[in-house]
């Protein structure tokens, strides 16, 4: 079947053919939508790296939440900003937490919204890392506790998937069984599983105010240039209790993303972070790129590299194109 034979451009002639052939499709099914939630009230902060994107206090994020559901968008991940840092970061699991707070009321009024929320610590630590230290180090089992703590407290509020992305050993271990034995056997975990040292994470650290105050997160991220211990990393969280497992930053993992789909039997998230964001947001204010274009090609291509759900600041953007039969 070579050439003259076969020609392969006889199916992309027209749209209607194209359209005919077209592998992976994607929708507003995929899409979740990042917000940043701040103590207090009239509060609305624009992200200088990624624009369209603010800090929230709950009356605010409110109107957002309305936003994204009227977009028919199924589900957001919620971050959270403490009144004040502490070393051990304990706002992160108080039961009046902006997080808390933002849960309660997302829910008494949209109940079928699907409610992520981001469980680590370093926006909430006084030193910006994700766990407790000793010395310099960032401890491993004595950070699983207030882990655990903090998976609770949205549990209670009512979250419907609790996602940890601080990359302790046996976070989610830990998270399963202290859900389980406070009956809330129903909330379901997003594992952060291959999350990667990436430089990608800058913008989110100006909008989360999470960046460490010293040295960096190579102790307890991933080498960016490791895939054999991703999936690792994934068989581990699978069998600690992970519903659904992640791959974070998305567009330079795609390899990731497929190897995940292909070896694992559990619904994969693609986080798209918040550099790959401001780069197409920067090219396209430039004029350099078509923003929507490129936006759409990415989104594209991490359904295509397997992924079933997508993290992404566009949600709202896509969501609307997608809306008015953009293709
Ligand atoms: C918290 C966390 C980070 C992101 C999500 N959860 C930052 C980090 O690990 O430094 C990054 C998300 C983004 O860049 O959009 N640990």
């Amino acid at each position: 079947m070579y050439f003259p034979v076969y020609r392969p451009r006889r199916f992309r002639r027209t749209e209607n053919l194209r359209r005919m052939v077209r592998e992976t499709r994607l929708s507003v099914d995929h899409l979740v939508y990042p917000l940043f939630v701040m103590p207090g009230k009239g509060v609305k902060n624009p992200v200088q790296s990624m624009p369209g994107v603010f800090q929230l206090s709950v009356d605010h994020l409110l109107e957002e939440v309305r936003s994204v559901v009227e977009h028919n968008i199924p589900g957001i991940i919620l971050f959270g900003l403490p009144e004040k840092k502490d070393e051990h970061g304990s706002e992160a699991y108080a039961d009046k937490g902006p997080v808390q707070q933002a849960i309660r009321k997302i829910k008494d009024k949209w109940p079928d919204l699907t409610v992520i929320t981001d469980v680590c610590l370093c926006e909430y630590t006084s030193h910006g890392h994700c766990g407790i230290l000793r010395g310099d180090e960032v401890q491993n089992d004595a950070t699983l506790e207030i882990l655990a703590r903090v998976a609770l407290s949205h549990a209670k509020a009512g979250a419907d998937i609790i996602a940890p992305s601080d990359m302790m050993d046996g976070r989610v271990g830990a998270i399963r069984e202290s859900l389980d034995e406070n009956g809330f056997e129903q909330t379901a975990i997003l594992a952060y599983s291959a999350k990667y040292c990436s430089g990608f994470y800058g913008p989110f650290r100006e909008a989360a105010d999470s960046a460490p105050q010293f040295g960096d997160r190579r102790a307890y991220q991933m080498d960016v240039a490791n895939s054999e211990e991703a999936l690792r990393e994934v068989a581990l969280d699978v069998e600690e209790g992970a519903d659904m497992v992640m791959v974070k930053p998305a567009l330079s993992y795609l390899d990731i993303i497929r190897r995940v789909r292909d070896e694992f039997d559990r619904p994969v998230a693609a986080y798209s972070v918040s550099g790959e964001y401001a780069m197409i947001k920067a090219a396209a204010a430039n004029g350099w790129i078509d923003g929507d274009r490129v936006m759409m090609e990415v989104l594209t291509s991490i359904v295509r590299a397997g992924a079933d759900m997508i993290l992404t600041y566009f949600a709202k953007d896509a969501a609307a194109l997608l809306q008015n039969g953009y293709r």
